[in-house]
């Protein structure tokens, strides 16, 4: 008797291992299948992150903007500052002091040693890599990039522009300018005249600022990257960097100007008597925007608004876009430091970190050797920016670089 009743609670024993083993088996198949790699990616709800750069940043609230007013800073007081600090000279030079230059954001020299696809990390709403086995590979006639000029620099900086990177992205590359030019429309390149004012005021480049914006939204082009006329963009680091990003996510991408958010009053969505705080890339090192935020920014940027959110808050371009952006929008900016303006010391970049950037820039007749310290066929001489030596590593089999090859 007790041996039978051990055998039966011992087949008992065995038979529930089994059952239970099958159903651990059957979990997996019983699940409803899940789509993978499907894009857009879901936007995280998590608060704003920061690439590397470990600053504290505005909370966005709900519904509202942060309000801190204890610097009692005016805006007009951080307009002056932040003209003198991070702004670039792409359409004019209007005289910046040279003492305020290289205010750049903890986390610079460690970035620039990074490869792109490293350096992002999520921003804000959006703003997440979703990784390379996209199913739609992002081209470069995905990518729109304005070019900011004026008909001063047409032959001393666009000339140099066409020669090198530009030739390998004609279709995509449009020259927002400000007067007629019969000469560089033979060169068959995109040349929008904005009928803009040439002078180098806040209105003439918000002006721009504002055609470049709708001529984007009209192109259907999936990224919006803006550069100045001494920009040096190194397309294969801008598409690899993009296309860690979907385009129908809200993404923006610069370096940002200062090190420190910038406080300005808030007079779109109050009085002004309430001040509000934010990042904003810096227009002289270039910056990138996918469609569906640039969208979104559609109630104070397209057709004109641009113009009159400028005017409200007394900002230059740039930071009104930043304004846009992270105040109104609450997205915050994704900060990388692969973009360069001359405002920076540009000798320090490491050589074997140059062709990774997204943008290069050098620094004129104020700063004539401010420049990336690399060599090659061209001789300091023959290539005072270092943008023809550049050109040639990247695209060694072109006119221009098999022609100067050393012999
Ligand atoms: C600038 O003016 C010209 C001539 O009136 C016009 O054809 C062109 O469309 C204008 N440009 C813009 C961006 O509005």
């Amino acid at each position: 008797m007790r041996v039978a009743s051990v055998g039966i609670s011992k087949h008992c024993f065995l038979f529930s291992l089994a059952f239970c083993g099958l159903l651990l088996l059957l979990i997996p198949a019983l699940q409803p299948p899940t789509r993978q790699g499907d894009l857009p990616q879901p936007r995280p709800h998590a608060g704003p992150g920061r690439a590397g750069m470990g600053s504290a940043n505005t909370q966005g609230n709900p519904g509202g903007l942060t309000v801190t007013a204890q610097d009692g800073e005016s805006a007009l007081d951080i307009e002056l500052k932040v003209r003198s600090l991070g702004r670039g000279r792409g359409s004019g030079d209007r005289g910046i002091n040279r003492d305020h230059t290289h205010r750049l954001g903890p986390g610079r020299g460690a970035e620039s040693h990074r490869r792109p696809d490293q350096v992002h990390i999520p921003g804000g709403k959006g703003g997440r890599p979703v990784g390379s086995r996209s199913r739609d590979p992002l081209e470069l006639k995905d990518i729109f990039i304005a070019v900011k000029t004026t008909k001063k620099y047409h032959k001393s900086r666009l000339e140099l522009l066409f020669q090198t990177w530009v030739s390998q992205a004609k279709e995509q590359t449009f020259i927002f300018t400000d007067g007629e030019d019969k000469d560089l429309q033979r060169t068959g390149a995109n040349i929008i005249n904005t009928n803009c004012s040439a002078a180098h005021t806040r209105q003439a480049l918000c002006c721009k600022m504002s055609v470049e914006y709708d001529k984007f939204i009209e192109s259907q082009k999936k990224w919006f990257c803006h550069v100045d006329d001494d920009n040096y963009v190194i397309l294969p680091s801008l598409l690899q960097l993009l296309s860690s990003y979907h385009h129908s996510q809200d993404v923006y991408l610069g370096r940002p100007s200062l090190d420190h958010p910038i406080e300005a009053a808030e007079r779109v969505k109050s009085d002004g008597s309430v001040s509000v705080k934010f990042w904003f890339a810096t227009g002289g090192a270039g910056f990138c925007i996918s469609r569906g935020l640039a969208l979104k920014m559609s109630p104070w940027a397209s057709l004109g608004n641009f113009i009159s959110t400028a005017e409200k808050i007394r900002l230059p371009d740039d930071c009104t876009i930043g304004y846009i952006i992270e105040a109104l929008l609450e997205v915050m900016l994704t900060h990388t430091h692969l973009f360069h303006s001359h405002l920076e010391n540009l000798q320090k970049l490491p050589i074997d970190t140059v062709l990774e950037q997204v943008t290069l820039s050098y620094g004129g007749f104020e700063n004539r050797r401010n420049v990336v310290s690399i060599g090659g066929p061209f001789s300091l001489t023959e290539d005072p920016t270092r943008f023809k030596t550049v050109h040639c590593l990247l695209y060694p089999d072109t006119d221009l670089c098999s022609r100067m090859k050393p012999h």
